[in-house]
This record gives C-alpha cells, structure tokens and sequence, in this order.
C-alpha cells in the first residue's frame, strides 16, 4: 500500500462585526435577515491555527478541536467538506511522488487539526476564525482555484460570521437575495493598511462558555422579536452604508457612534426576544458607562466598544496613546482579582503592554 501524507497549515484570525449580523432567513445555507461589516484582527492574535492532512492510509475523515477529537457528523461540517471536494483540482508532488486527480478527493479521507489561541464559544468569535481556517486550509490542499469571495460563500454554510475571516481589514458581508445563498458573500471594503492607527483591545471579561449559543439566540429572535424586523428593515441598510462612509474617510466620531449604537440594539433585540437572552453582564454594563463617560468628557469619541454573543467587550481605541490610556483605566477600574478573572488581550501591537 502507498504511504504518504500530504499536508497544508494555514492559520486565520477572528473578526469583530461592528454591523451586527442576528438573524437567519435560511437556517440550512445559513443565509442573514441584513448585511454587516467587520474588521478582521492582527493574524497573531486570536486566531485559528489548522493543519488539513490526506492520506491513503486515512479510513474516514476525522478532527480534533484544541487535541480533542470532535464529529465532524453535523450539517455545517458536512456542507463544508462536499463544497470544498466538488471543487477540488488535480495535485502533484513530484518529490514525493504523488499524483491525486479530481475524482480521487472523493474517496481520500482527511484529518483535520485545529486550536484557537483563546477560550472557544466565549463570545470570541472562535467559530468564525475556525470555519474559514477549515475552508481556506483544505482549498489550498486540494488546489482549489476559487477567489476568497467564492470560499467565503462555503465558510458561511460553516458559520455565519466566518465568511468575513477570509478578508483583512474591514469587510462586509452582504447578505444577497438568490435562493442558493451564491451571492451572500463576503466582499473587503478596505485593507489592513487603510486606518492602522486603530488598537483593538478586548477585555476578557468571563471565559466561560455562553448559556445561549447564537444559533440558538437567532431562531428564537427571528420568530419572537419585532425590534428584530424592524432593525433589519429599517435601520441596518441605512447603518451599513453610514459605516462604510464612516470607514472610507476614517471618521472616528461616526465609526464610534454606528459601532456602540448597533451593538446596542443588537442586545436590545436579544432582551426584546422570548424567552430575553442576557449577553452582557454587571461589568460589560460599567465599561460601557465607563466609555460614555470619557468620550463625552473629551468631547470627540476616544473608544468605541461592541460586544458580542458573551459579556466581553471589545474596545476600539482612536490611537496607541487612547490605548494606554485606556488600559490604565481599566487596571484601575476593574483591578484583576485572579489571571481569569479579567486579562486584557492587546491587538495589534503587544509593545503596548510593556
Ligand atoms: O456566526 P455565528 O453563528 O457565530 O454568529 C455571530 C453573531 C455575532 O457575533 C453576535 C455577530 C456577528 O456579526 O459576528
């Protein structure tokens, strides 16, 4: 029998939406109620590091998530995996020898190793980073020759807000209007290059795992909430393209005022859903007020926070000094009582910490 191993490592970072995506019109293609637009982190930090290996020794695909082995049995992995092998190509090692035609993908099986750098299902986006390593790692192992738009449109059937992770920079995802979800892809409105003096902070507030997952928490706001129908109606198409203004001409006092006031009215709709989904927590409450305040005292916005599926919060400094300042204020404000208690990941630049 032959013995080899052909192998590819990609690794991905998360991104943060700053236009919410909440909501499903199609559950099965994982299709969105309204557009959004995210800004993808610095590769280092909280990413996705993901090794895809074929072999012929290999009797059935199979995963381990942070060296545990996981199925791979589910709908989104599954719809993941045929999408990507239909589209494979033909691959050629010659040093090693190996020849795999098209049809041979079919009938290879794979191993797949993933870990995230940060607590998974905390509200931190890890599915987003994971389902667009999954798919951008086995596309460069079977030589598929698709654009990142394309594959982002097969990480979406993964995880919603994983077909924004295939862009740097801001990206946005467009919900699309056909049936087959081939035009609900992901599209990058600027590079990382285009507005670097932006520092990302996320302060951890609870690495617990969430008691609602977001799969969850949207079916039950789409079939309960009416702030949800109007929000995706009537506010969000305004919203994104204010954001996409906002981006082009670096506008930090509009970027500030669309990001916090969307992430409000996304946990706005969660309360407004039956039974009401609590993210937030007392202390993502204090760091609002405590945001508020000091942009208000300076009189132009310094920080802009969103917050996610959980109660840490994302913090969006105007420059490096904002960011020093504002880490200050958070030691101060909220001393850390243990190492889990409350560690603050810096993004973007680590010297900041020092
Ligand atoms: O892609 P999912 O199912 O993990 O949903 C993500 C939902 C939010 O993170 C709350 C918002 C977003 O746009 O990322």
């Amino acid at each position: 029998t032959e013995k080899w191993v052909l192998m590819v490592t990609a690794q991905t970072p998360t991104n943060i939406a700053v236009i919410k995506y909440w909501g499903k019109r199609d559950e099965v293609r994982i299709l969105p109620v309204n557009d959004s637009i995210s800004v993808t982190l610095d590769p280092d930090h909280l990413c996705t590091v993901t090794t895809v290996a074929v072999s012929p020794a290999f009797d059935r695909d199979r995963m381990w998530l942070n060296g545990k082995e996981i199925s791979l049995s589910g709908s989104r992995y599954q719809n993941c995996l045929r999408e990507i092998r239909s589209r494979a190509g033909d691959v050629e090692d010659k040093e090693k020898g190996i020849k795999i035609g098209k049809e041979d993908w079919k009938k290879l099986h794979l191993h797949i190793a993933s870990h995230n750098n940060f607590p998974t299902a905390a509200g931190l986006a890890s599915s987003a980073a994971g389902f667009a390593c999954l798919v951008f790692s086995l596309a460069k192992l079977m030589n598929v020759d698709e654009d990142p738009s394309h594959l982002s449109a097969i990480a979406r059937q993964g995880s919603g807000s994983a077909c924004r992770s295939l862009f740097g920079g801001f990206v946005k995802w467009t919900m699309g209007s056909k049936e087959d979800g081939s035009d609900s892809v992901a599209v990058q409105l600027a590079d990382e290059k285009h507005w670097d003096d932006l520092v990302i902070i996320i302060a951890v507030v609870s690495s617990r795992q969430k008691e609602t997952s977001s799969t969850s928490g949207m079916r039950e706001s789409v079939e309960t909430s009416l702030l949800l129908q109007h929000r995706a109606k009537e506010v969000v198409p305004k919203r994104i393209l204010q954001m996409e203004e906002a981006i082009k001409n670096r506008d930090f006092a509009s970027f500030t005022q669309l990001t916090c006031t969307d992430s409000n009215q996304f946990h706005a709709v969660c309360l407004d859903t039956s039974p009401p989904i609590f993210y937030m927590n007392d202390t993502s409450h204090r760091i609002i007020s405590l945001v508020e305040k000091w942009n208000r005292s300076e009189g132009t916005p310094q920080v802009a926070y969103t917050f996610d599926a959980g109660p840490n919060a994302v913090l969006i400094a105007r420059n490096r000094k904002v960011a020093v300042q504002l880490l200050q204020g958070l030691l101060y404000y909220f001393p850390p009582k243990s190492d889990t208690d409350m560690k603050s990941y810096v993004v973007g630049d680590n010297s900041i910490l020092k």
